[in-house]
């Protein structure tokens, strides 16, 4: 073979381990970014006024469509709360109304349970769905987010203020959303402490 051939041939091989190389240590990058994007989540429950834009909002919700649930059976339902009267009802009906207050928008999360088939597998998909809600918030830049599951309490009164029959839908939890205030939040937080893994594990 002529070797100016086999020097093209050696190089077009070594162009292809790089771009092979790169890629791999790329995927690694990306799967390390996302533990760490994981691990730092943090509830927020301090927030400026700060308006969120619409798109934003749909984005998070398109986190959560696609959390998985049994037989895929999807039941949530979820009203999006960010006028003043109706934040104001909510906070009204939980010792941690100042968060629903602050927060620009509110997603109070319903299992629907005309859609649901299986108790325990419903609430775990409505688990799921909230936590990729909490994951997308987390994705966009200052925004933050508090899971309140406290007005559970409440939870016949808050389906009054949204008219829902209750035996159609029940309220599985609020997750308050808006721009973090960052000074606020830094004074606020508490130690986030996680249990080792050796004190829940066993090994078979
Ligand atoms: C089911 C559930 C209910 C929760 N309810 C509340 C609540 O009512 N108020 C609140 O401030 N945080 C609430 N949280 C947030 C937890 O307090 C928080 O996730 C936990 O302390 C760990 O902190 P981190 O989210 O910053 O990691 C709730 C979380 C879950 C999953």
């Amino acid at each position: 073979m002529n070797t100016e051939i086999l020097r093209r041939k050696l190089c077009v091989l070594g162009k292809i381990y790089i771009m092979i190389f790169t890629h791999v240590l790329n995927m690694d990058l990306v799967k390390n970014d996302f533990l760490e994007f994981i691990k730092k989540r943090r509830s927020i429950r301090s927030f400026i006024y700060q308006k969120i834009d619409k798109n934003t909002i749909l984005s998070i919700l398109e986190c959560a469509r696609w959390a998985p649930s049994g037989n895929n059976s999807q039941p949530w339902r979820v009203c999006i709360v960010t006028h003043p009267t109706v934040k104001r009802m909510l906070s009204e009906l939980t010792k941690y109304g100042g968060i629903i207050e602050d927060a620009y928008v509110n997603f109070v999360v319903f299992l629907d349970l005309e859609r649901g088939y299986d108790r325990v597998k419903d609430i775990q998909a409505i688990g799921a769905f909230m936590q990729n809600i909490l994951l997308g918030v987390n994705a966009q830049e200052d925004l933050g987010a508090a899971w309140i599951g406290e007005i559970l309490n409440k939870k016949e009164e808050v389906n009054e203020i949204f008219k829902f029959p209750k035996d159609k839908f029940e309220l599985m939890g609020i997750i308050a959303i808006g721009y973090v205030d960052e000074a606020r939040a830094k004074v606020q937080q508490k130690e986030r402490k996680r249990r080792v893994l050796d004190e829940f594990i066993e090994w078979y």
